[in-house]
């Protein structure tokens, strides 16, 4: 926003000024980008601002707010900027070290929800690359006792984030991390569980052109794609999950609409039995859910 001695910043202005400045930039969520961030200056409630209009921030959140604006408009996304998103109704701190919670993974929580109520307590789950820990922290919350979760990355630096993430919500001594290859991760003779959840990397590398340019910068490649195909992560995730869960347990996982089929297949020859495959909001196939029917081998 241009500097000027006889301009006054009222909150009102720099709202309309950036949001005008990110819609050219080519954001598709302008205004809330530039309330998030402005709101975070001012460190405020986003709904406050709407009660300070009329009001000029100081100088030092309005230099704050300014750089963050560049960065914004440079694509970074505003989660990383302010360090913290929003899921299912938790706040979650994240870094370049961990994908961005996204809302269509909040429906891996519900399924996870619906399928714990079919099991005897305690619930034993694993969530398979926690990323920011954000399924487990939220099963966690919302289980409230007489559960046990186990919670697997490939990135130590994600497992690092995702402890802080369950410590600032109180489960940090309800959920074990380990680190290590989806569920190998775990230490070897690990008791069989009632529900396995997971949203891995699910993009191909033949699919690389189509995913957004400022994603593909700013979000870890670990956590975003699985080989050629897009399938090869959960092809050795459903290969693995057999030996992990209990007769009568379940695997639940997201994945994308483009390898969704391919996805069922793979379950089809697994020793697991596909039950459903779940739209999310905007009616993408999305969710798949498996039982494990047989004794574990
Ligand atoms: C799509 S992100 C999901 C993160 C988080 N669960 C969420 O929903 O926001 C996938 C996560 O899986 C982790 N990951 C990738 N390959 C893995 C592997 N072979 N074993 C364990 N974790 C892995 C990544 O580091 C990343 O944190």
């Amino acid at each position: 926003m241009p500097e000027s001695p006889t301009t006054q910043w009222s909150i009102q202005r720099l709202l309309e000024w950036t949001t005008d400045y990110f819609n050219q930039a080519g954001s598709d969520s302008a205004r809330l980008d530039a309330e998030v961030l402005l709101a975070e200056a001012l460190q405020c409630q986003r709904i406050q601002l709407y009660t300070r209009f009329g009001e000029v921030p100081p100088v030092e959140p309005l230099t704050r707010f300014r750089a963050w604006v560049k960065r914004r408009a440079a694509g970074e996304p505003v989660a990383y900027i302010v360090g913290y998103r929003e899921f299912y109704s938790l706040r979650f701190k994240v870094t370049p070290d961990v994908l961005i919670p996204r809302p269509e993974t909040e429906d891996v929580v519900v399924s996870a929800l619906e399928a714990c109520k079919g099991f005897p307590k305690p619930v034993r789950i694993i969530d398979v690359g926690t990323g920011s820990g954000c399924i487990a922290v939220a099963l966690a919350k919302q289980l409230k006792s007489d559960f046990q979760i186990a919670a697997t990355d490939l990135s130590l630096e994600a497992l690092a984030v995702a402890r802080e993430n369950a410590a600032a919500h109180e489960v940090g001594d309800k959920i074990r991390f380990y680190e290590g290859d989806l569920l190998e991760a775990l230490p070897a003779g690990s008791t069989p569980v009632h529900l396995i959840v997971s949203n891995p990397p699910y993009i191909g590398r033949r699919e690389a052109d189509t995913v957004e340019e400022d994603v593909k910068k700013y979000e870890p490649d670990s956590a975003l794609f699985a080989g050629e195909q897009g399938t090869e992560i959960i092809l050795r995730l459903v290969e693995q999950a057999p030996r992990f869960l209990l007769p009568g347990g379940k695997l639940v996982f997201e994945a994308s609409p483009e390898v969704m089929e391919s996805c069922i297949d793979i379950v089809g020859e697994s020793p697991l039995t596909f039950e459903k495959v779940l739209d999310d909001l905007a009616g993408l196939k999305r969710i798949l859910i498996a039982s494990y029917e047989q004794a574990p081998a």
